[in-house]
């Protein structure tokens, strides 16, 4: 009895086995990734000017990329297609709930270049060259009355802009959490 239960057993044992070895034999385990592949994943720049990339552009080279890229939408003066694609405008004082957009909310430029850098156009992200996103970003902030049609927009300039709502926030950074 038990050498005929033990037998059969085995024998799946086996075959389920080899069936395994011969699925990893299978998997592809790929090549390791280049330092090349990388690139376009390390992208951050920060408040503090690190991170930017060479080159400039102004609001007025802007718009073409802007009505091109964004507009659809954004809008064509950045009123935007829903609530959260608003990015002219806003008001951080107002009686009621505060519309917070680029303009209104964000306070350091650097990030509006890292955010449209890495995540606009919402449909082809990383598709637009550095240049390009210093001459939108120079239109958005243009379209929100913060700098002029013709500053230059460069890794220095931009973060020496002041943001309206700079000063709107608390630093709770010294905070720690609970232990
Ligand atoms: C296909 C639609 C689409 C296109 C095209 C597009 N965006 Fe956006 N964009 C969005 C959406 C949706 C959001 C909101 C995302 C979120 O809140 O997470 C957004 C958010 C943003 C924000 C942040 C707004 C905020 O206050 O949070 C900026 C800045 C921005 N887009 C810039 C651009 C620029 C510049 C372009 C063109 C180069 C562009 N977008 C093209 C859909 C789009």
């Amino acid at each position: 009895m038990y050498k005929k239960i033990v037998f059969p057993l085995l024998a799946i044992c086996i075959a389920l086995n080899s069936l395994v070895v011969n699925s990893q034999e299978r998997v592809r385990l790929g090549t390791p990734i280049s330092e090349a592949d990388l690139e376009g994943f390390d992208l951050i720049a920060e408040p503090d000017g690190s991170g930017f990339p060479s080159g400039g552009g102004t609001a007025r080279q802007g718009k073409a990329v802007y009505d091109i890229n964004c507009a659809v939408c954004h809008g064509a003066n950045g009123e935007g297609t829903s609530g959260n694609t608003i990015i002219v405008g806003g008001d951080m004082q107002s009686e009621g709930p505060p519309l917070r957009t680029v303009g209104s909310y964000w306070p350091y430029a650097s990030t509006v270049f890292d955010f449209i850098r890495r995540a606009m156009p919402a449909t082809a992200p990383k598709s637009l060259t550095n240049a390009q996103v210093y001459q939108v970003t120079a239109y958005i902030l243009f379209m929100n009355g913060i700098i002029g049609e013709d500053t230059e927009l460069n890794a220095n300039t931009l973060v020496n802009i002041e943001m309206p709502n700079a000063d709107g926030f608390v630093d709770r950074s010294h905070i720690h959490s609970i232990e």
